[in-house]
């Protein structure tokens, strides 16, 4: 069977969670036909996947149990080329404009992205800036736009101070670029051995833990203007509560239920969250013309093969890696 326009359909792997909620070792893979896209739509032939925390609280029962949940499909970002395109004229278009066999694209949000081959709406599809190889390409969207959206809702501005709680993780490390970028200096919470990395790319690291208040303090004795916490722990929000003045000024990307208790800015996909559909989406082109201006880098310290998942979310759920992962069909 061949696509609207492209190459001819051949069968696909994809990771799915088919039967049960649980640990990684719920993770299968599975070999079936490639789907056609179908109008407004593109197929894209995957050369790596994002690895982010949601995609194992997705059936790990962080985020409930309901077995009409099944099968799970993981995966909500990849990069990888356009093989087929939809049926219809003009044939589907992106947020950067048309898409057509051969782009080389960064799909986001999509579901299913653990996989070797992804129909995916054009609307997801983005071009790839060519300063990102596939794995840093796929990897850029999920802690990117979480990143922007967290900036935006906190309305970080030059000459700010602002405190991230977190800064060597995923979205961490990309906040921390885009708060320098806005000319603000970040102060970044991290285990001690990550302090000299962290430093390299213009944070102030002070190591969290017992004590984290006065060492913040000391970091930046004119103040703290804005706090950011990617942790959700109590010293998280104790410690951005004392030092930062105004509520608003506060955000939380995982510490939903104290953090609407205490007035700040909860924000995701939890239900009364704010999921900044507008500032998320908008934020995808913003942050591709900052990589292919080597303006933002994407670490991705880990691979993984598409069919070694199962391990890359057990290293994920450490909780204490650097940067991102990738799977790599
Ligand atoms: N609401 C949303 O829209 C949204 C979007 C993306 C992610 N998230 C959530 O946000 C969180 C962070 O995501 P991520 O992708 O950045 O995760 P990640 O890549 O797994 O990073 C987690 C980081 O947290 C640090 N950490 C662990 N315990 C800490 C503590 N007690 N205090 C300070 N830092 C600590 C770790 O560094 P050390 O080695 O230094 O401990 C690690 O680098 C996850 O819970 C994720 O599910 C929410």
């Amino acid at each position: 069977m061949t696509g609207a326009g492209g190459d001819v359909a051949a069968g696909m792997a994809a990771i799915v969670i088919a039967a049960a909620f649980g640990g990684p070792d719920v993770l299968s893979i599975i070999e079936e036909p490639a789907a056609e896209p179908g109008p407004g739509q593109a197929r894209v032939t995957l050369r790596a996947a994002g690895v982010n925390p949601a995609d194992y609280k997705a059936y790990s029962g962080a985020f409930g149990a309901d077995p009409a949940r099944l099968p799970v499909r993981p995966g909500s970002e990849a990069a990888g080329v356009v093989s087929a395109v939809g049926p219809g004229a003009p044939g589907p278009t992106g947020p950067a404009g048309p898409v057509a066999v051969g782009d080389e694209v960064i799909a986001y949000r999509v579901s299913g992205a653990y996989a070797t081959e992804l129909v995916a709406p054009a609307a997801a599809l983005v071009p790839k800036p060519p300063a990102l190889d596939w794995a840093q390409a796929a990897c850029l969207m999920v802690a990117g736009v979480t990143a922007w959206h967290l900036l935006a809702a906190t309305d970080v501005r030059e000459g700010d101070t602002i405190l991230i709680h977190g800064g060597a993780g995923g979205v961490g490390l990309m906040a921390l670029q885009l708060a320098s970028g806005r000319g603000a200096t970040p102060v970044v919470t991290a285990r001690p051995t990550k302090h000299g990395f962290l430093r390299e790319l213009g944070a102030l690291p002070v190591a969290y833990g017992p004590g984290l208040a006065g060492r913040v303090r000391a970091a930046a004795p004119g103040g703290v203007d804005a706090a950011l916490d990617l942790v959700g722990t109590d010293e998280a929000l104790d410690v951005s509560l004392e030092l930062v003045a105004d509520r608003a000024r506060i955000a939380t990307i995982a510490g939903f239920a104290r953090g609407f208790r205490e007035g700040i800015k909860v924000l995701g996909g939890a239900p009364g969250a704010d999921p900044g559909t507008q500032i998320r989406d908008a934020a995808r082109l913003e942050l591709t013309r900052l990589a292919a201006a080597r303006a933002l880098r994407v670490f991705v310290t880990q691979t993984f093969p598409l069919d070694k998942a199962a391990e890359a979310h057990r290293a994920v759920m450490t909780g204490h890696t650097t940067g991102k992962i990738a799977l790599i069909p």
